[in-house]
C-alpha cells in the first residue's frame, strides 16, 4: 500500500535545540488510513501535525507527504483545530468559504461545496450567524466543514473535540464516523486526542506516544474493520481489553523511575 506520510528521522527542535519537541520519530501513514495518535502533554503531537500541514518545517531527518518534502503547506492537506480557529467577525458561512476562497475557487464552486457540507454537518439556517451565537458544538462543526471543503486527500485533526463537553463529544464522534465512511470521503487522516476511547473507535492503528523524549512507545493495530459503529465497537470485548492496555502505556514512567523524577 501506497504511503501518503512519511517520517524518517524526523526531529523538531525549538530554541536552537533546548526544547525538542520529538527526536527521530518514524512513522508511516498509508492512504486512507486512520492514525489516532495519543500521548501527555507536551510529547509533541500538535508540532507534528504542524509539520506535516507545513506551518512550521521538521529541524532534522525526513518528512514526506504524497512522496514530497514538506517545504511548505503542501496540497491536499487541511487541519482542524483545538480551539477551532474561526474567524470571529465572519459569518458561519464565509468561515467556511475561508480556504476555498483563498484558493482562488469562483464564487459558484464555492456555494455548492460549502452548502454540501453544511447540510452534511447539520448547520443548515445557520448560514449567517457568527461563530459567537453558536454552541462550541456547532463551532466545530463549522471548523469540520471548513476543512472538508477544501476536499483534502489528507485530515489533520488537533484534539477537535477536547474543548466540548461530554455528550456533545459523542455526537460530533459519531457524526465524523458516519461522515469519514461516506466513499467519497475516505480520507488518510492523522487524529490527535487524550481520549483512549474516542483513539480506540476512529483508528485503524493508534501511536502511543511517550515523553522525553517523545517517541513512539507503540504502535497499536485496532482491530475493528470498516464500516463500524460506536454501538458495535463499544460492545466488543476487545474494546476493554484495548482500552485497558493503551491505559497501561500511557502510564509511564513506572511508579519506581517517577520517584526520582522533578515531576
Ligand atoms: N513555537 C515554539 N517554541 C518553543 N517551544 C515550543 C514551540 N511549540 C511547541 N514547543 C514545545 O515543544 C514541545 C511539544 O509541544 P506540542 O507539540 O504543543 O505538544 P503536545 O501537542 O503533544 O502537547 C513542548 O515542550 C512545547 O513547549
Ligand atoms: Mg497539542
Amino acid at each position: 500500500m501506497t504511503s501518503v506520510i512519511v517520517a524518517k528521522k524526523a526531529s523538531k527542535l525549538f530554541l536552537d535545540g533546548a526544547v525538542v519537541a520529538f527526536r527521530e520519530l518514524n512513522i508511516e501513514i498509508a492512504e486512507q488510513e486512520v492514525l489516532c495518535i495519543v500521548g501527555p502533554s507536551g510529547c509533541g503531537k500538535t508540532t507534528f501535525l504542524r509539520c506535516i500541514a507545513g506551518l512550521t518545517e521538521i529541524s532534522e531527518g525526513e518528512l514526506t507527504v504524497h512522496g514530497k518534502s514538506v517545504d511548505g503547506p503542501p496540497d491536499g492537506v487541511a487541519m482542524v483545530f483545538q480551539h477551532f480557529g474561526l474567524l470571529p467577525w465572519k459569518t458561519v458561512y464565509e468561515n467556511c468559504a475561508f480556504g476555498l476562497a483563498m484558493a482562488g475557487a469562483p464564487a459558484a464552486k464555492i456555494e455548492e461545496r460549502v452548502m454540501h457540507y453544511i447540510n452534511l454537518v447539520g448547520l443548515q439556517g445557520f448560514e449567517r450567524r457568527y461563530p459567537y451565537q453558536l454552541s462550541g458544538g456547532m463551532q466545530q462543526r463549522v471548523g469540520l466543514v471548513r476543512a472538508l471543503a477544501m476536499n483534502p486527500s489528507v485530515l489533520l485533526m488537533d484534539e477537535p473535540f477536547a474543548a466540548l463537553d461530554a455528550q456533545t463529544r459523542e455526537t460530533l464522534q459519531e457524526e465524523l464516523l458516519r461522515i469519514m465512511q461516506l466513499p467519497e470521503e475516505r480520507k488518510t487522516m492523522v487524529f490527535v486526542t487524550h481520549s483512549i476511547d474516542e483513539a480506540i473507535l476512529l483508528a485503524d492503528r493508534v501511536a502511543i506516544m511517550k515523553a522525553r523524549p517523545a517517541r513512539v512507545k507503540e504502535m497499536l493495530d485496532i482491530p475493528f474493520g470498516w464500516p463500524r459503529d460506536v454501538e458495535t465497537v463499544r460492545s466488543d470485548p476487545r474494546f476493554a481489553e484495548l482500552r485497558s492496555h493503551v491505559w497501561r502505556q500511557l502510564q509511564s514512567p513506572p511508579k519506581k523511575a517517577a520517584a526520582g523524577s522533578a515531576l
